[in-house]
């Protein structure tokens, strides 16, 4: 028998089948299931810090608002917050109370050393320039107007708008400005407002500061709108505030 010659030969080819490759992920799988990863992260670090801190956060705005009392109320050596209530009844709000029922207006009644009634202060806000200004106004009974104000949050420009808290001129506004009520006690006998600079003519005006007539306006309203609230439904309640209960 003779060899079979190399030409002979048949090569049988093996065909090996290759692993099915998965399909390539699409990128915007991938970014979606990324972002919402990092949204997840990102926002529980946001509520974990604002828990975190919003007893602290309460604290500093409980601390910021009475130091405004006091300020706008310098003979003031201790205070008392209450809710004068849409009936007209005046209730005291009890320690670590922040919830403000529907339509109650929330003020503060001063007493000094003896434990007489010093003054009334509240807070008022109006639209200022950049964005709301946020100010505590004291008052007296015995005037029936305002004496004193302090700002309580603000954003206004720099050099601008928060020479309200600088200018000597327009915070001699609120030595006696007047804010008495009609004789039925149901309103503001005259609407508080700033007006231009130098053209006060009445003790409800305030001299707004030039090239800040806007934050000027934004304080007049604060107060007009906060003690139009405030002062009918309190002053013929004053008499049960006289001394420190
Ligand atoms: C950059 C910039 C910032 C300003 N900031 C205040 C501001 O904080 N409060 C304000 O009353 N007016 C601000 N003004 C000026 C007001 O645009 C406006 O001219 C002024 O309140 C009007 O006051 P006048 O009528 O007394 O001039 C600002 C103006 C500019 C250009």
């Amino acid at each position: 028998m003779s060899e079979p010659s190399s030409t002979d030969k048949k090569v049988i080819p093996i065909a090996v089948a290759a692993p099915e490759a998965a399909p390539p992920e699409s990128p915007t799988g991938a970014m979606i299931r990324t972002l919402g990863l990092v949204s997840a992260i990102c926002g529980l670090i946001i509520v974990g810090a604002y828990q975190g801190t919003y007893d602290a956060v309460a604290a500093n705005k409980r601390i910021a608002t009475e130091r405004a009392v006091f300020k706008v109320l310098p003979k003031a050596k201790s205070i008392a917050e209450f809710l004068a209530q849409p009936g007209g009844g005046i209730l005291k709000v009890g320690a670590g109370e922040t919830a403000i029922p529907a339509g109650s207006v929330k003020f503060f009644a001063a007493y000094d050393e003896s434990g007489k009634l010093a003054g009334i202060a509240a807070e008022g806000v109006g639209k200022g320039y950049a964005d709301n200004v946020r100010i505590m106004f004291g008052y007296q009974p015995d005037c029936q107007c305002v004496v004193g104000i302090g700002v309580v949050s603000m954003r206004e420009t720099p050099g601008i708008g928060d020479k309200i808290i600088t200018d000597k001129e327009f915070l001699a506004n609120f030595t006696a400005l007047d804010v008495k009520l009609k004789a039925d006690l149901s309103a503001l006998a005259n609407e508080v407002k700033a007006v231009k600079r130098g053209s006060k003519t009445n003790a409800w005006q305030i001299d707004a500061i030039a090239g800040a007539t806007i934050t000027s306006r934004a304080v007049g309203k604060a107060i007009n709108d906060s003690a139009q609230a405030l002062l009918p439904r309190l002053v013929p309640k004053l008499d049960t505030l006289a001394t420190k209960s």
